[in-house]
């Protein structure tokens, strides 16, 4: 039997190529040799208040997006979170193996709960992983190709899979993180301390998404901040910028930091900046001619809607052991 894989990405905004780039094209990579299954976490982008028209069209084009990066419905099952019921009750249930504490302590509460003071932070942001830990779980899931901001939520995951097995009797599979060691974490391109993000507080002008068009996305890799040190080096914490362009240069042509340092070996910002650029545009360029074949509402109804009642055999029999483990059916 072959291993599970799985991922997820909230549909609350546009893609980018830090999503692309950081979890998207490994789950790709791999969905071959896997058990394979991605989703659309619309619950989690529940969490706070969310216009429903919008976050419709949000999920529609979240599929898309998964088909032209290269997600393959043949292969792998796709589907939508909140059509498969069992992750709520799971996530309530995984909620109550949680301590106030270990949720506190996740970084991603720590960092936005700091930009909701003003009108009280939402529970929903508190409880978020415990949803994501059902995710992983109800699917026996092996391997989760993620940034390296959900690393965090997916080590919660094991020490929660594991207090349960432990007092309760196997029940979760244990799953292993997977952080691919160039791309996990792609900077904002105006200011590179900061990850790159669907929504920009510096407009876009950071952030590329998968449906920019081409000639703006050039130019947004072109303006980068960087430096004055003048030397294409892979150094994070004294040249974040050419750092940050260095690894999406990398993580799409497969070229290691030391071959791109010999290259341009005494060569300006200039012309190293234009090859990112021209890289980056034929990615896009690839994925855009095939979200437009995709785009088709009809098609992604009936692949979400097959994906979620393949999902949901696997779910349903996972949340049956759970709750028997439980006694509570
Ligand atoms: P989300 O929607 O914020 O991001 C989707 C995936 O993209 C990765 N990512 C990045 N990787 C590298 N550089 C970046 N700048 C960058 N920005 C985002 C994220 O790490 C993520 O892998 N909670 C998750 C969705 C989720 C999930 C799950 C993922 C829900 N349940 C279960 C895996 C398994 C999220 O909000 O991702």
């Amino acid at each position: 039997m072959k291993k599970v894989i799985l991922t997820g990405v909230r549909p609350s905004g546009n893609l980018t190529l830090g999503n692309y780039l950081g979890a998207i094209k490994n789950f790709v990579d791999r969905q071959e040799q896997y058990d394979s299954y991605i989703f659309i976490a619309d619950l989690h982008a529940i969490t706070s208040p969310k216009d429903p028209q919008k976050l419709k069209e949000a999920v529609y084009n979240c599929v898309a997006m998964y088909l032209a990066c290269g997600v393959d419905p043949k292969k792998t099952i796709v589907f939508k979170q909140s059509d498969v019921l069992e992750h709520g009750t799971l996530g309530f249930i995984m909620t109550f193996q949680t301590k106030m504490g270990e949720l506190s302590r996740m970084t991603q509460f720590k960092l936005k709960s700091q930009q909701q003071t003003k009108e009280g932070v939402d529970t929903g942001l508190f409880v978020y992983p415990t949803l994501m830990v059902a995710d992983i779980l109800l699917y026996n899931t092996s391997i989760v190709p993620v940034g390296k901001d959900q690393q965090q939520h997916v080590e919660l995951t094991r020490d929660l899979a594991e207090r349960f097995n432990k007092r309760y009797g196997q029940t979760f599979t244990m799953p292993d993180v997977y952080v691919a060691p160039v791309g996990n974490k792609i900077l904002n391109l105006q200011n590179p301390l900061e990850k790159m993000n669907k929504s920009d507080s510096g407009d876009n002008k950071g952030t590329i998404f998968l449906m920019d068009d081409i000639e703006v996305a050039k130019k947004k890799i072109m303006s980068a901040k960087t430096d004055n040190l003048a030397h294409v080096h892979f150094d994070e914490e004294n040249q974040p910028g050419i750092s940050n362009l260095m690894s999406i240069l990398s993580k799409i042509t497969d070229e290691d930091f030391e071959s791109i340092e010999k290259r341009y070996e005494g060569k300006g910002y200039g012309e190293f900046k234009k090859e990112v650029a021209e890289v980056v545009a034929k990615t896009l360029a690839e994925i855009q001619a095939k979200f437009k074949q995709f785009n088709n509402k009809d098609m992604l109804d009936k692949i979400l809607s097959n994906g979620a009642i393949d999902a949901q055999k696997v779910a349903s029999q996972t949340l049956k052991r759970a709750a028997n483990a439980l006694g509570l059916n």
